[in-house]
């Protein structure tokens, strides 16, 4: 098992996995990390845990550094079981640590690990704690990701222990970001905001000014690369990202019975891409969630289309719909289209979910009846070019 030392005395001790596919419905390609660090100073510090299968791995990492018996502080900047899962286990071999956590997160650490008995020290906004040559800052990040998130600044070594924010679900064999393919990053870290961090989008601006006075070497998320050389492009990414930033790019995705959706949703592209506007196709029976939910992110509008099913949509676009709905993408304009037989009802479903995750609805929708002849292809053709000089006029 190879350490990495990050900075002086810092040391990545965490966990990657590479096989997870699944991260609580959030669709995961290329795996995941659950990064850990342990401060070697006077006093020892361990910043946040690992996922509980992967405790052993990461006391491993610590004994292969120092007795894990003398961790002083266990910092757990959120207690959400990806990063606290094995708080249980390094604290019965760290009996003397103590667990710097906000009031909000112990209140949780309590229920969710069973651990009333440890020895908390609750901190806030602007309390400090001495290690020796580092001192740490505490930074309360309240809802990026839960109420209990914070941030923690390591002052000497100029290092941001962020957490979840400006994380990444991507495993590699090394830790840095200009070790990897930062395409790669990057398009994971976008994925990554847009599944987790996009509805809390409007905290993001005080959270960047409170990194802003900072000096900054390296930002260490719990997932994902640790940035030290894209330092300035990932926090420029966050302020689009939160800004609502996307491009002159429509998101076509729908799910179709017999094929006249299909048809109807080719035809639509057509004509977005007709008028100059790029356009993305995807089957919601076979696309990946979580990077339909990035691409729509990136773009102004999205249509969203499905066959009339028991007087409602298909189960594959009514999933997307509600989970689209949680993570309310801000800014867009959306329009809802398909076929049905006799009575339609998919319109009117999507419409609904369109108005109720905050996206501007085109009110005019397209249902046509049983299959699209001719005529209705055009049909199709028009209302994409429609949709699509919207777009533009944005
Ligand atoms: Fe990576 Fe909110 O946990």
């Amino acid at each position: 098992m190879n350490n990495v030392e990050i900075a002086k005395g810092v040391y990545f001790v965490g966990a990657v996995d590479w096989n997870v596919r699944d991260f609580h419905g959030y669709i995961t390609p290329r795996g995941a990390t659950y990064n850990a660090y342990l401060i070697v100073d006077e006093k020892i510090c361990l910043i946040d845990t690992v996922k509980k299968p992967f405790a052993g791995e990461m006391i491993e990492r610590i004994a292969n550094i120092i007795d894990p018996a003398k961790i002083d502080y266990i910092v757990t900047n959120h207690i959400e079981p990806d990063h606290a899962g094995a708080l249980p286990d390094i604290l019965k071999c760290a009996p003397n640590a103590k667990v710097v956590i906000t009031d909000k997160g112990r209140e949780g650490a309590i229920k969710y690990f069973d651990c009333e008995s440890a020895d908390f020290q609750v901190v806030k906004e602007g309390d400090v704690l001495d290690l020796g040559r580092n001192k740490l800052h505490f930074v309360p990040l309240p809802m990026l990701h839960w109420p209990d998130s914070m941030a923690t600044y390591l002052d000497t070594e100029e290092i941001l222990f962020s957490n979840d924010a400006f994380g990444q679900h991507f495993s590699s064999t090394h830790r840095f970001d200009d070790e990897n393919d930062i395409e790669e990053v990057m398009y994971e870290a976008a994925k990554y905001y847009a599944n987790i961090l996009l509805p809390f989008g409007r905290l993001v601006p005080k959270a960047l000014q409170k990194a802003g006075q900072l000096p900054i070497k390296l930002i260490a998320p719990s997932h994902g690369v640790v940035w030290r050389t894209h330092i300035a492009k990932i926090i420029e990414k966050y302020c689009d990202w939160s800004a609502g930033k996307a491009q002159n790019k429509v998101v076509i995705a729908y799910d179709s019975m017999w094929g006249a959706t299909e048809k109807m949703a080719r035809r639509i592209l057509d004509g977005v891409a007709s008028v100059g506007v790029q356009g993305k196709l995807y089957r919601l029976s076979v696309a990946d969630r979580s990077e339909v939910m990035w691409d729509i992110m990136e773009s102004k509008g999205v249509m969203i289309g499905s066959s009339t099913l028991n007087n409602t949509v298909m189960p594959t676009v009514g999933a997307m719909l509600f989970y689209m709905k949680g993570l309310r993408p801000a800014g867009k304009i959306g329009a809802a289209f398909g076929a049905c037989g006799w009575a339609g009802g998919s319109q009117t479903a999507i419409e609904e979910f369109l108005c109720a995750a905050g996206i501007e609805l085109d009110k005019s929708g397209l249902t046509l009846k049983w299959t699209p002849d001719d005529k209705e292809m055009e049909k199709c053709f028009e209302y994409g070019q429609e949709f699509g000089r919207r777009i533009l006029e944005r």
